[in-house]
């Protein structure tokens, strides 16, 4: 059997139980191509990945791909997995968060999905503030602003709004900070079941994750193998590689894998949802199987901690409003939210 026709028994996957009792598959397929793949090779990568065991997938509207991914998801269920099976998840965009915009928004998704519903649809950003496609590090929108919380639970009502309407199961945030996710938890009325938020060896995020846990949110980690193919825009000079990490090298060499499915187990086995990004079969492949076998021991799970070098890749450098100091404005690292 060809290696591209090895597949993963979904059962087989574990699953994390949201606040409301539905289940997540532990491992998702992120479809974000990072400027470097089409959209139809993305697609296919939903098709190859779904024929594979994958259920889990996770898109947006702002990665310029649904209407193909929602063509490959009709194949998906022609081939008889049915809708229940899928988790799929979307995100609002920036540019969407007027009152008027958000149900409006999700509707387009699901139209490009071809779906009636999603299981979980997420803020993608707190903020307001976009940018046109493959800009530059230094690239500003001129009308973007800070959090502004009044504003913020405003599209959240339109997202418990699109719950009670029946067009997603979940509603959840992304790139939050403690600070603002202890505002929405006191004011919502449907609380987030999710947090997306960037987790990998190199940056666990110790304190969040577990704010998250504590409060039944269910992280769903992104960039989960420090996505060493992103954008320029995301890179920086002191930026570190978590598949070069020796530590990480060193439990690769021993389960002859490559350090990437490294980084997916110890996020499984921590607790988090990654969603690690690959078109190729391979690798998708790797990374689904990462959750089925060969765990981790107990001292490397105790030894990645350790490794941890608190080095944020997306700080969004770009959804900076005019009187901001930099990109650590956006995290709210020293508990206030700034403004
Ligand atoms: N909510 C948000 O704001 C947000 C932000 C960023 C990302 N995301 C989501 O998170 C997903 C994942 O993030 P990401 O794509 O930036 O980073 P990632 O998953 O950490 O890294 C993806 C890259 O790692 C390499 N890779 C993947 N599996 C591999 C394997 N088994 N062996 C060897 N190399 C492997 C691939 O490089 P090659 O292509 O060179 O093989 C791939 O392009 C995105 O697609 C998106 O869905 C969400």
């Amino acid at each position: 059997m060809s290696i591209e026709m090895e597949k993963i028994d979904p059962g087989s996957v574990p699953q994390r139980k949201l606040y409301t009792g539905a289940m997540i598959p532990a491992v998702g397929l992120g479809t974000f191509g990072s400027d470097r793949f089409s959209a139809s090779q993305i697609a296919e990568a939903v098709l190859g990945a779904a024929q594979i065991g994958y259920r889990h997938f996770d898109c947006a509207a702002v990665y310029a791909n649904e209407k193909e991914i929602g063509i490959s998801l009709q194949k998906v269920m022609s081939s008889g997995i049915k809708r229940e099976e899928l988790w799929v998840t979307s995100k609002l965009w920036n540019d969407k968060h007027a009152e008027e915009d958000v149900i409006s928004a999700c509707q387009q998704t699901l139209h490009d999905l071809q779906l009636k519903y999603l299981d979980l649809y997420l803020v993608h950003w707190p903020f307001p503030n976009h940018h046109a496609p493959g800009v530059d590090v230094n690239s500003r929108d001129p009308h973007a602003i800070p959090y502004i919380h009044s504003n913020f639970m405003k599209t959240w009502r339109q997202m418990e709004k699109l719950v009670a309407m029946g067009l997603v199961r979940h509603i959840g945030t992304s790139n939050m900070t403690v600070p603002k996710l202890k505002l929405l938890l006191r004011d919502a009325k449907i609380k987030p079941a999710t947090n997306e938020m960037e987790l990998h060896p190199h940056f666990q995020q110790p304190e969040f994750f577990q704010f998250c846990i504590d409060n039944e949110i269910i992280p769903i980690g992104f960039t989960p193998i420090g996505s060493p193919t992103r954008p320029d825009r995301d890179k920086a000079p002191d930026d570190t590689v978590d598949i070069e990490d020796p530590v990480i090298l060193k439990i690769a060499k021993r389960l002859n894998v490559h350090p990437a499915v490294i980084c997916v187990k110890w996020a499984v086995q921590r607790g988090q949802v990654p969603i690690p990004f690959s078109i190729y079969p391979r690798e998708y492949l790797s990374n689904l199987k990462a959750a089925t076998v060969d765990p981790l021991t107990e001292e490397e799970m105790q030894e990645i901690p350790g490794i941890d070098k608190n080095n944020r890749l997306i700080k969004g450098h770009v959804f900076l409003w005019e009187s901001a100091k930099d990109w650590k404005d956006l995290w709210d690292l020293d508990g206030q939210i700034a403004s």
